[in-house]
């Protein structure tokens, strides 16, 4: 999504509804200055004993914000591969270089958790469209917008998770007509204008949920699925063009927050899981008033 997409920028308040027993603390996020040994050290978890064990039937979505001091940024950088640290460097701006190092360090410190291993012990493999993945699982995807990155993990099979930030600007552009099905636009339209914004980007996370959960990218064509996209139904793939029989093998769960200023989705091939969700606090900047670790 565009720039004008991140424009709103809102602060991590918390959801109402999250099991704050799953809040995972990064009270350590240690700054590394030189010396190898500290990269070792440099995302350091207070799980307040939570489980790290990931059911068939739970699908684990983590929420973190993206924006850290810029020495615990430094220090995360340690856990990064060498190809992620040359990605990292390769963006123009800071902020992105920023948000990409933490998105990242993140990841690898969820799974580390996960894995019971090292974070930068991780080798990610790459599929043909550049979805990342482990060998030996689980299965994982992670979406950014703005300041929020949301990561979706799963023991049981291929995932894929979006964020959008709520921002109605990017929602008025007449993408839906160049992206969406016939039939999605049709529903849209349909709306009272000022519900379109936000089915737009209802419709916009699904659809990029669903081609993230196969790791097609770009070369699924967008308008040959149908979603649901009117707020207040509950998601859903309802026809795909290449089979009958599709859409009935995937869930989609939406997953928006409001109170957070973003539009989300995730989905996942199968029935008989639920979205255990957690968050990320980052203590060191204390910007999650109110939240209690349990
Ligand atoms: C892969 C793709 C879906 C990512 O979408 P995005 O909205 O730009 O970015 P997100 O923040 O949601 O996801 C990015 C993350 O997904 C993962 N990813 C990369 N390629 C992926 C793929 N082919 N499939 C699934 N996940 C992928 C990566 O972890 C990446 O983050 P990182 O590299 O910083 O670790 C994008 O490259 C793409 O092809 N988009 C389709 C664009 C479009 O026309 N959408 C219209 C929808 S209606």
């Amino acid at each position: 999504m565009g720039e004008a997409a991140q424009a709103a920028e809102p602060r991590y308040p918390p959801r109402a509804g999250t099991d704050r027993s799953g809040c995972l603390d990064i009270v350590g996020a240690v700054l590394a200055t030189n010396g190898e040994d500290t990269g070792k050290q440099a995302l350091t978890f207070d799980d307040a004993g939570a489980e790290w064990a990931l059911p068939v039937d739970e699908v684990h979505v983590w929420r973190a914000s993206l924006e850290w001091p810029a020495e615990t940024v430094r220090g995360m950088r340690h856990v990064l591969a060498p190809d992620e640290r040359r990605r990292a460097d390769r963006f123009r701006f800071e902020r992105d270089r920023s948000r990409y190092t933490v998105g990242r360090a993140l990841l690898r410190g969820l799974l580390a958790r996960y894995l019971k291993t090292a974070p930068e012990e991780l080798q990610f493999q790459y599929g043909e469209f550049r979805k990342p993945a482990l060998r030996s699982g689980p299965w994982f995807n992670l979406s950014h917008s703005g300041p929020i990155a949301l990561y979706a993990f799963s023991a049981t099979g291929q995932i894929g998770i979006d964020v959008e930030l709520d921002d109605a600007n990017f929602a008025r552009e007449r993408l839906a007509e160049r992206f969406f099905s016939p039939a999605e636009v049709s529903v849209l339209r349909s709306l009272p204008a000022d519900v379109q914004p936000r089915a737009f980007l209802i419709c916009w996370t699904r659809k990029e949920a669903f081609i993230k959960a196969r790791g097609d990218g770009l070369s699924l064509a967008l308008d040959s699925f149908d979603v649901t996209l009117a707020p207040d139904t509950p998601a859903a793939l309802l026809r795909t063009a290449w089979c009958r029989d599709e859409a009935r093998r995937w869930r989609l769960e939406d997953l928006s927050d409001r109170q957070g200023g973003y539009v989300a989705a995730v989905a996942m091939r199968g029935y008989g899981w639920r979205v255990v969700e957690r968050q990320i606090m980052d203590t060191l900047e204390g910007n999650v008033p109110g939240q209690e670790r349990r």
